[in-house]
């Protein structure tokens, strides 16, 4: 969740650093910092707040050769000066940026306290800051050895938890050291530069050859060359990749937030994912990444989803859709809930991860005890080369292309559509007729169109959200495949509104949540035509008898009485497949621009992180 950049070669790194955390920020971001090597000494500026303020601390020298620098969100100590990052050694030694938790920091702040070492901060990072001085301090001069390098490795042995670290030490001004265990962290190699950083995106603005970082790897790096071992000094061959990023899709452009930006270019993230994806037939999808036989996916009896947030919802999407056309029992568990839980898995279930970062440590956590257990293992996810992907037996890329806004929009709407292709896919395989699965893939094609259509309502959603954005709390309910959207737009609303949201199936409403309805709450239902929604009318009912105002997003092909609904957003009749993803769209917008109405930061919602690498 915090960002890591770390440079050497040439004067400019307190530019390039601040280039690389701009592009972080929207990871986490209460605080930020750097160190640069100056003059025989480590210097060092922090700020709390955003980017910008350490930019106008660090002011018009943007040189150096050497620094480390990182974007913070807070897990040990209040948001302070003296908590962000980089923390030095008390010798002044060592400086340190650090991603993760060490679990163990409190003995280790005993025996470094012991041994003369001081503290100034609340955080576990200082500790392993005065434990690598501590052993530096101690490390004899010894021929082919590299001191600097013995004594980070010597003191990660000893860590227990989760790191990806940036470490500089004053008396080395042409080394940078790396490593990782549970936290990212990728190599940038440039000419006569190279860098460190916990995203490619924040590497992108220098070069484009990267090595993305195994656990218990450590990366030595000097301007000209890199060498990479495990922290137990075994080498390691490292795979230099190129990697394909079109900056542009990480800048703003006419846009005024990455949220509106990022909902407005569903369109086109929705084609990017379903590109090349059909059989020449028209009547199902292709992955090329599964890694599977067809023979070995008729083998399979159960799927077991997993994930966090957003990606949660989409795996409930895919459990409805799995079921009701491939006919295989899916079960969808939070990722952060199954790595400790021991289910008991039946040997023939598939294991799925849905991951926009493929950083999410719970959801690495979770795939990685699947594995251990013997489980195949795939994921749905949007940035190649991340751990999650590179540790899965294979996988579908989203292409949704980069999504910096905090909360989730296009890339859950690409998840949920690559759930319906492989619903399609798992359904040709077994009993969806040839007919069926050319309806799917036609309606697959006309979804992009069709959400245009339905973002040209967005000055329409606009007015609605002036007229509700001062209420505190609304429920959001749906039944069958709008459940899950349900959630998601409950989720959506409190994450960047601060309302208080929740989503219910609306029969279940009976058994509490209608306690809550009042002039004061309003309720968003989410209806499409068919059987069922007679029985949402009803709940409709139930609401506006208690007085609630109902907003109802609604299929074109459904009859609402005028007389029930206080605001209603049509979206274009569809395949009941897409169904979820259209009506994804107002829900998000809703959302949006209630948040604006707030005067809140739609980008950066307080206390939340876009990639979560801290358990
Ligand atoms: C955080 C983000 C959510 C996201 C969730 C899972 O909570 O704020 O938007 O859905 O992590 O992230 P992932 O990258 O695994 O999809």
């Amino acid at each position: 969740m915090c960002g890591i950049v770390g440079y050497i070669g040439k004067d400019r790194a307190a530019s390039v650093m601040l280039d690389g955390l701009k592009r972080l920020e929207y990871r986490g971001y209460d605080s930020s910092g750097m160190a640069t090597y100056r003059d025989g000494a480590l210097q060092s500026i922090r700020r709390t707040g955003r980017v910008a303020e350490l930019e106008s601390a660090v002011g018009e020298d943007l040189g150096g050769e050497l620094g480390i620098s990182h974007t913070r969100w807070a897990t040990h100590g209040d948001v302070t000066e003296a908590n962000a990052h980089p923390h030095t050694s008390s010798d002044d030694t060592i400086a340190i940026v650090h991603n993760g938790v060490i679990e163990n920091h409190l003995g280790m702040k005993n025996f470094l306290t012991g041994k003369g070492y001081t503290f100034k901060s609340d955080t576990d990072t200082e500790a392993l800051a005065n434990l690598i001085a501590y052993h530096y301090a101690k490390e004899p001069e010894t021929k082919g050895k590299n001191r600097f390098l013995e004594s980070v490795r010597k003191s990660l042995t000893h860590v227990e938890g989760t790191f990806g670290i940036a470490v500089i030490c004053k008396d080395n001004p042409d080394e940078l050291i790396g490593a990782r265990r549970g936290s990212p962290l990728i190599v940038g190699l440039g000419k006569g530069e190279n860098l460190l950083a916990s995203d490619v995106s924040a590497l992108t603005h220098c070069t484009t050859n990267v090595v993305y970082l195994n656990d218990n790897e450590v990366v030595h790096l000097r301007p000209d060359d890199f060498n990479i071992t495990t922290i137990t000094s075994a080498n390691v061959e490292a795979v230099i990749q190129q990697v394909d990023w079109d900056t542009s899709a990480a800048e703003l452009g006419d846009y005024t937030s990455f949220m509106e930006k990022e909902i407005f270019e569903q369109p086109a993230s929705l084609e990017n994912g379903m590109r090349g994806r059909f059989s020449d037939d028209g009547s199902t999808a292709l992955f090329g990444g599964l890694n599977l036989s067809p023979q070995e996916l008729l083998g399979v009896d159960r799927i077991l989803f997993l994930a966090c947030g957003t990606a949660w919802h989409a795996c409930l999407v895919a459990e409805y859709l799995i079921e009701r056309f491939a006919r295989i029992p899916v079960e969808v568990e939070y990722a952060s809930e199954f790595r400790y839980r021991n289910a008991p898995l039946d040997k023939n279930t598939l294991v799925f991860a849905i991951s926009q970062s493929g950083e999410t440590i719970d959801t690495l956590a979770a795939l990685r005890e699947a594995k251990r257990k013997g489980f195949r293992t795939l994921a749905i996810n949007n940035s190649v080369g991340s751990t999650i992907a590179r540790e899965t037996d294979g996988g579908i890329y989203q292409h949704a292309g980069p999504e910096i806004g905090v909360a989730s929009t296009k890339a859950f709407t690409s998840q949920i559509m690559l759930c319906a292709m492989v619903a399609l896919y798992l359904g040709r395989l077994r009993d969806l007729s040839f007919t069926d699965g050319t309806k799917i893939v036609k309606a697959l094609k006309a979804l992009p169109d069709q959400v245009r259509e339905v973002l040209k309502q967005n000055e329409k959603i606009e007015a609605i959200a002036k007229k509700y954005a001062h209420y505190e709390d609304c429920l959001f309910l749906g039944r069958q495949l709008m459940f899950p959207i349900a959630l998601e737009g409950a989720l959506k609303l409190k994450e960047i509104s601060y309302i208080h949201a929740e989503g219910y199936p609306a029969a279940e409403m009976k058994h509490g949540p209608i306690a809550l309805i009042s002039k004061d709450c309003p309720s968003v239902f989410l209806t499409t035509s068919g059987e069922i929604f007679k029985k949402s009318l009803a709940n409709i009912q139930e609401v506006k008898a208690r007085k609630g105002a109902v907003i109802c997003v609604a299929s074109a092909d459904c009859e609402l009485p005028d007389d029930l609904i206080d605001e209603v957003i049509r979206v274009p009749e569809c395949h009941e497949i897409v169904q979820p993803i259209l009506m994804s769209i107002p829900v998000q917008l809703l959302s949006y621009h209630i948040a604006l109405q707030r005067g809140c930061d739609v980008d950066k919602p307080r206390n939340l992180a876009k990639s979560v690498t801290v358990e």
